[in-house]
């Protein structure tokens, strides 16, 4: 299949066809993903509390980044990768943020980077931009920052809140980005900011007018003890885990399992 690279994003928005985009960390789920036609498989650094038993995405560092990226790059045949700039690793300049998506895309293959903040991130945004590294911005619940907003909450309620995010959506355009997620806003904040660019909005808690949608794979397949008020559980991969594990416990302490099918002749 035809890979799906950052023009396809404008491409798709302009046709009107939805960008689909789930998280990976391996390159186990990043391989059944690809094969089921994600257009983007987003290495988050919510691989911090999804599959490294933090408490949060701030103890992600970028060696960590690396590895998964490199393991979902390796995997991905079609779907555009895009790799999170983990807490710590591009705030505090533009030499930083870049040093940080260079080993992303080097060493980790990612073909796109994504880092959250809107107009305190244009400098970052435009030296990625000009330096051939691709840009996703992030706003909203931007869940880096989730000790300055005091947990995980709707973002951009009320005009003035409104107005600082659409501004912060034009900078990051104007700098360069090539697409935006937007995490937890009101439903018209974002179908505002989808038409008011050019540029695709990716929704997570978004409501129903972004041009694409985003989920954490883990809350998709129903594999998480508790997911997010907009998320939806697409499958029940978990307790089809629990279920193929319970069963080879007994299959074994029953000796069921291995049968002579499965042993080697002398
Ligand atoms: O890390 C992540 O999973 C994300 C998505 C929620 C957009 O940034
Ligand atoms: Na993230």
């Amino acid at each position: 299949p035809k890979r799906y690279r950052v023009p396809h994003l404008r491409a798709s928005k302009e046709a009107g066809r939805p960008i689909t985009m789930l998280t990976a960390y391996d390159a186990v789920t990043a391989r059944i993903f690809d094969a089921a036609g994600v257009d983007s498989l987003l290495v988050g650094d919510s691989i911090g509390n999804n599959m490294l038993g933090y408490p949060s995405t701030l103890p992600v560092t970028v060696d960590q980044m690396v590895v998964a990226t490199r393991a979902v790059a390796g995997a991905a045949a079609r779907a555009l990768v895009v790799a999170d700039l983990p807490f710590g690793s591009y705030e505090a300049s533009a030499a930083q943020a870049h040093a940080t998506a260079v080993r992303l895309m080097k060493e980790g293959g990612a073909g796109a980077v994504k880092l959250e903040g809107g107009q305190h991130m244009v400098e970052q945004v435009r030296l990625l931009s000009t330096t051939g590294i691709p840009v996703v911005g992030h706003l909203g619940l931007t869940p880096q920052s989730e000790n300055v907003f005091g947990g995980m909450k709707v973002q951009g309620r009320g005009e003035a809140a409104a107005q600082k995010l659409l501004a912060d959506a034009l900078a990051l355009e104007a700098a360069g980005a090539v697409a935006i997620v937007l995490e937890m806003v009101p439903g018209p904040l974002a179908t505002r900011v989808t038409k008011e660019l050019a540029i695709p909005t990716i929704g997570i808690g978004a409501g129903v007018e972004c041009d694409g949608q985003v989920l954490v794979w883990t809350d998709m397949a129903g594999m998480a003890d508790w997911a997010p008020k907009f998320s939806r559980a697409f499958g029940q991969v978990g307790a089809a885990l629990s279920a193929a594990a319970g069963d080879y416990v007994g299959a074994v302490r029953e000796r069921i399992f291995p049968g002579p099918e499965h042993t080697f002749d002398e």
